[in-house]
């Protein structure tokens, strides 16, 4: 099985360890270099196989590649993967980390890494014991989840700006769907904009500390908006959920928004701007690589993540002008820069 997925792989490296004492598959996918290192998050999680981790960090490898290069990094697309038989705790997972450190440290800086996905600040802080390519440790660049919340922000401004020919947000309604980290923080400056906000959780209490009216989880995707703002989880755009949708605008945080790559014309024959994910959404990667790595101040990275709208509005332009989608102009403006670089 890990063969049939490496050979379907356009990626440059992958490492496979499989680590004894704990029984977890470790898996680190260096898509492309081609921009600078590869740089993505680690995800630990359980999967019904081990391939499944493989495959998850393959895909999520590749995307990385594409964020980055839409970003303007000097950064290539990697992923990590820590296929676990369950979530360690206590020593078992410090140990875990420490060897998964050593890994990555193996690799001399052509991968490096921040948190995904069950990997918090306090585990990166173990990971940095014994590897110096950690972004995210405690209290290294703060919470990725307010640079990610300035830059949707910028973003719903320039779908608005395309679609009602103005960036003000004055009474312009917005439905962020998941009041966590970054959401929370979205919802606010929103209200600060003067947008009517809306906002739906699972956890009806969340929903209710970020302000604004709380709509039943059930029925956020079926309300009536101007802006529809994932910021939950992924999938949430579909060929059954598309129809139903009553916004123009699709723009939030969450990653993998669409069920489908076909998900994106399906938006755009509804006359539903989509905002794609990747571009979207990539304040966070700005704010680690900005204050870690490239030694920006505060007015540096609020520049940085104005310029995730500035972005979109170049790429809602050229997809109109080309008659493609906003994703599919996204990837396209990614594969220019690679090849622009490769030459
Ligand atoms: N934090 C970042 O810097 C960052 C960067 C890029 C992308 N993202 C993506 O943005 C999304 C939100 O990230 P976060 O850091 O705020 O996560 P989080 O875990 O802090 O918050 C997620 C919130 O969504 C709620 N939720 C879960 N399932 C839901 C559902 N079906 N309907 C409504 N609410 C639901 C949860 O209760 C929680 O309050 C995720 O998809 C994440 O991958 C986050």
């Amino acid at each position: 099985m890990f063969e049939d997925l490496l050979r379907r792989w356009d990626g440059e490296e992958a490492v496979i360890h499989f680590d004894e004492p704990s029984g977890a598959w470790m898996f680190v996918c260096v898509h492309s270099t081609v921009l600078g290192p590869a740089g993505g998050g680690t995800r630990m999680r359980v999967y019904e196989q081990p391939a499944d981790g493989l495959a998850d960090a393959m895909r999520l490898s590749q995307a990385m590649t594409v964020k980055m290069a839409v970003a303007g990094a000097e950064r290539g697309g990697g992923k990590a993967v820590l296929a676990v038989p369950e979530l360690p705790t206590g020593d078992a997972r410090r140990k875990l980390l420490l060897r998964y450190g050593e890994l990555v440290a193996s690799l001399g800086g052509t991968y490096r890494t921040a948190g995904d996905m069950n990997i918090a600040p306090a585990d990166l802080d173990i990971v940095k014991e014994r590897c110096q390519w950690v972004y995210g440790t405690t209290g290294a660049s703060g919470n990725s989840g307010r640079g990610t919340a300035i830059g949707v922000l910028h973003g719903i401004r320039a779908a608005c700006e395309h679609v009602f020919g103005s960036a003000d947000l004055n009474g312009r309604s917005v439905l962020v769907q998941g009041a966590g980290s970054v959401g929370r923080d979205l919802a606010r400056f929103l209200e600060a904009d003067g947008a009517t906000v809306l906002v739906s959780d699972v956890d009806a209490a969340r929903a209710a500390e970020a302000g604004g009216t709380v709509v039943p989880a059930r029925d956020a995707l079926v309300t009536e908006c101007d802006v529809y703002s994932p910021c939950a989880v992924g999938g949430t755009l579909s060929a059954e959920t598309i129809p139903a949708l009553r916004c123009r605008i699709v723009a939030g945080s969450a990653n993998n928004q669409l069920a489908t790559p076909e998900d994106a014309q399906r938006l755009h024959d509804r006359g539903i701007l989509y905002a794609p994910d990747y571009v979207i959404n990539a304040g966070g990667v700005i704010q680690l690589i900005g204050l870690e790595d490239q030694g920006w101040d505060e007015a540096e990275l609020e520049r940085n993540l104005a310029a995730i709208g500035d972005t979109l509005r170049q790429l809602f332009r050229e997809a109109d002008e080309a008659g493609i989608t906003p994703a599919a102009a996204a990837e396209r403006l990614a594969a220019q820069r690679i090849a622009a670089k490769r030459a």
